[in-house]
């Protein structure tokens, strides 16, 4: 069934049928097409267009409906252009000639861009509780992570070491900046376009804020042409579910590395781990390399809805039926991915031994550095004395903490016999008790605050 052909002689080539038909995509929508359509029934009875008992008729045919996709017995039929036409035709059939009525004043333009914008309000929370519940088992491990020590990395060199459990909360709130995003989104998304007709509004006189707060929108959309074709609320979406993707895919990347034998910090439990067809001893990453593998393919969904949106000529062009796919597939691929992550993280086991191997004296190169900084010396000299440290230990093949006294006094008389103390990691943690620094005290405090945090935090 279409909801057109009055001007046609001919019924559409199947395959131009195939081409057009949105059914397979959009019935997604269903339940959210019938909730818009409850809504607009009731606007146009309160204007006056249908009738008591229209009005209660239709509202009881919309209900089987929405029963019939709850209980999986609605037959979508192909011959349905969309989930629109789907919905009518069904109602048609229960309800007979006032079915009609219904899309009074009415275009589908409005009607998808109102069912896609409900859809995505109910995919966020899905999606936030999602990360909520993975940000927990980092919390989790960083309270269980307790003193252990880890060396730090930058250029993927040893730099300086830090708390396990500090590293552990560098991954919580990249995914809680997410969640505000996504929060911050909802405004957004949260505009009504029903009324805004097919593009110059509608001629019945609908109460629309009314009407959008009926649906539970914040607010109608205030320029018909552009409610019809905005689309921005979908690429910011795929936005922010990148944005998850690329900080999923950094921790991924991570736990690959660490669970690999040369540097051994983590085990993956069984249960998160697969084998080799070939190689019997083969324990193997799988769900965090897709993870890392499926941010690419996140970005990909992105960047073909922008470029779908990119030139359109105002107002709907069939070209938006393109936006629906990539929102639900990057959906479908987080919520595929975020319990996985959230499992395999509760049941890898860190090795505090090896983090502790991998630690060396010439981490401690800074702390050398600040120790004669403590004895008045800028920075900047000291900075190179320890550089020469690094070099004659270098030489002679030995840590920093095996070079003789002697030796560190021809490079600075300035070093006393305390100097040795400056090798020792724990130390050299604690001392970056500054907010936000890897220290025993800040670390604490960092954890007591996303407790707090995570205790208002409802959602
Ligand atoms: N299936 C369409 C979509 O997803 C619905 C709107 C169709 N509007 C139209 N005038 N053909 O965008």
């Amino acid at each position: 069934m279409t909801l057109w052909g009055g001007r046609f002689s001919t019924k559409l080539n199947d395959q131009a049928w195939d081409l057009n038909s949105s059914l397979p995509v959009d019935q997604r929508l269903a339940m959210q097409d019938v909730d818009g359509s409850l809504a607009w029934a009731d606007a146009l009875h309160r204007a006056g267009i249908l009738s008591d008992e229209e009005h209660a008729s239709i509202s009881l045919g919309l209900a089987t409906v929405k029963k019939e996709f709850t209980s999986g017995k609605f037959l979508f039929v192909p011959s349905d252009e969309d989930i629109h036409t789907a919905v009518e035709h069904r109602l048609t059939e229960l309800v007979g000639a006032a079915a009609g009525k219904l899309h009074t004043g009415r275009s589908r333009n409005d009607q998808v861009a109102t069912d896609f914008r409900l859809w995505m309000l109910g995919a966020i929370p899905t999606l936030d509780a999602a990360l909520k519940d993975l940000q927990s088992a980092l919390i989790e491990q960083a309270e269980f992570a307790g003193e252990t020590l880890m060396p730090g990395y930058t250029h993927l060199q040893r730099a300086q070491p830090i708390l396990l459990a500090h590293w552990w909360l560098s991954h919580y709130h990249p995914l809680q900046r997410d969640r505000e995003r996504l929060t911050d989104l909802t405004a957004r998304v949260s505009v009504l376009p029903l009324g805004s007709g097919a593009l110059a509004g509608t001629p019945i006189p609908v109460d629309r804020v009314a009407l959008a707060e009926s649906l539970g929108f914040a607010e109608p959309s205030p320029n018909s042409l552009d409610a019809v074709s905005d689309r921005d609320f979908a690429a910011e979406y795929l936005f922010c579910a990148t944005m998850i993707g690329v900080h999923l895919s950094k921790l991924a990347e991570q736990i690959v590395l660490y669970t690999s034998a040369e540097f051994g910090f983590f085990e993956l439990s069984d249960a998160f781990s697969t084998g080799s067809s070939l190689m019997p001893q083969k324990k193997n990453p799988d769900v965090f390399e897709l993870t890392r593998g499926k941010a690419g393919t996140l970005l990909g969904l992105l960047t073909g809805l922008l470029a779908t949106l990119k030139g359109l000529p105002s107002t709907y062009d069939k070209d938006l039926q393109e936006d629906k796919a990539p929102v639900f597939a990057a959906t479908d691929t987080l919520l595929a991915i975020l319990p996985v992550i959230a499992g395999a993280l509760r049941t890898i086991t860190a090795k505090p031994e090896r983090m502790r191997n991998a630690i060396d004296s010439f981490m401690m190169a800074t702390d050398l550095a600040d120790y004669l900084v403590g004895k008045g010396i800028p920075f900047r000299e000291t900075h190179a004395i320890a550089g020469k440290a690094v070099g004659v230990a270098g030489e002679k093949n030995v840590g920093l903490e095996e070079l003789s006294l002697e030796a560190y006094q021809a490079l600075c008389p300035a070093f006393e016999a305390d100097v040795y103390q400056v090798f020792d990691p724990m130390k050299s943690v604690e001392k970056r008790n500054a907010i936000g620094g890897t220290s025993l005290q800040s670390v604490k405090k960092q954890l007591a605050g996303i407790r707090r945090f995570q205790s208002l935090d409802k959602s």
